[in-house]
């Protein structure tokens, strides 16, 4: 079939770069005469166009992608409730209850005459591209997670500009950890897998790295700041994900706005570590300091060559693939090889070999 009209949606968790690839999606499709629309927030401007004043789609044009390539955020707008296969609804009595209206999507696309969706998202958006690829929508799938632990491709767009962010301040950390012999503590992001901590920690050298991965014994870390210590270097550097859990125990969830979320692990290792030390201990929590501002050079070129590859898959006629990296090339792979299986670390992968041999600890 011609293609004529395609969509872009974004959703989920933001990361920088998103800007990058809907502007190279809309100028590799207006280049082959297509034209090309924006759904605001994940799919909800295709279902409910009445919750915009401005409508729900937005027409884009070579001036309205211009100048984005280096914002963060998504100009179209995101969201984690917007699963069209399990939307949230909220009851008279407050609670949530889930429904599948895909079949507004459906008839959405077909109200619009959009012939092929990009849709631009992490495990989650992958898992509702499948879906939406059965019901006969043409659609091509980009990866992005700052997580980086999409399956299929060597990395996401996002992660590199998280994993700078993090080196940089793993890097202003230690000049104030020295000047006052302080044990600090990094929390970053990583729910599942501890890429950002891994790669920051290594490259911002910190001492000791705690990634979902490697359950942690907090002896082990204990015994790695009374070794520095000892060797009176007195302060000691710990880079940690959000998601790892020591041996035998859970992750460490806190409560905000009434929603239970990962997070809090930093504060955890420094009550657990304050008994164990005579360092003064603190902790700081980068967030989603790691997703905000404008996305490295790294990931924007690779943000544009994803969306630029997106639309080629769409004009070789293919569909329900998402973009991928394979250094040096980007390869399409089927969108259920992504969703099957969450990249973690490999613990034998050379980055890990490189911390281990440089006496970095994993508390293990
Ligand atoms: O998946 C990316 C991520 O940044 C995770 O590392 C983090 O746990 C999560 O998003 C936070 O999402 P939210 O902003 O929805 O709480």
């Amino acid at each position: 079939m011609k293609i004529r009209r395609i969509a872009i949606t974004t959703g989920g968790g933001d990361a920088p770069g998103l800007n990058a690839v809907i502007r190279a999606v809309t100028l590799s499709a207006l280049k082959r005469g297509w034209e090309c629309v924006g759904i605001k927030r994940g799919y909800d401007g295709i279902m409910y166009p009445e919750k915009f004043p401005d409508g729900g789609l937005v027409h884009l044009t070579a001036d309205s992608v211009r100048g984005i390539v280096h914002t963060g955020g998504t100009i179209l707008g995101s969201t984690n409730r917007g699963n069209p296969f399990s939307y949230e609804f909220e009851t008279v009595d407050g609670k949530i209850e889930k429904r599948d209206i895909s079949d507004r999507m459906v008839q959405g696309f077909a109200d619009h005459e959009i012939d092929a969706l990009v849709a631009i998202g992490g495990d989650g958006s992958m898992a509702i591209a499948c879906e939406t690829a059965k019901l006969g929508i043409r659609i091509v799938g980009v990866p992005k997670t700052i997580d980086n632990d999409l399956g299929g491709t060597t990395s996401t767009f996002g992660f590199n500009t998280a994993v700078d962010y993090a080196t940089d301040a793993i890097g202003r950390l230690h000049t104030t950890a020295w000047s006052h012999n302080r044990v600090m503590i990094l929390e970053v992001m990583g729910r599942h897998a501890g890429w950002i901590a891994l790669f920051s920690g290594v490259a911002g050298t910190a001492d000791v790295i705690l990634i979902p991965e490697i359950p942690y014994d907090i002896e082990k870390v204990a015994a790695k700041v009374l070794e520095r210590n000892e060797k009176k270097k007195n302060f000691t550097i710990i880079c940690v994900a959000e998601g790892a859990m020591p041996i035998g125990g859970e992750a460490t969830y806190q409560k905000t706005g009434g929603v239970k979320r990962l997070g809090g692990v930093g504060k955890y290792v420094a009550e657990q570590l304050r008994s164990r030390l005579p360092n003064e201990v603190r902790t700081v929590v980068l967030g989603h300091l790691l997703r905000g501002g404008s996305p490295t050079a790294r990931d924007r070129l690779l943000s544009l060559r994803f969306g630029a590859a997106a639309v080629r898959a769409l004009a070789e006629g293919q569909s329900n693939v998402m973009v991928a990296l394979d250094p040096p090339t980007v390869r399409y792979i089927p969108l259920e090889e992504c969703t099957r299986k969450l990249k973690t670390v490999p613990l034998d992968c050379d980055t890990m070999l490189t911390a281990r041999d440089l006496g970095t600890s994993f508390g293990d």
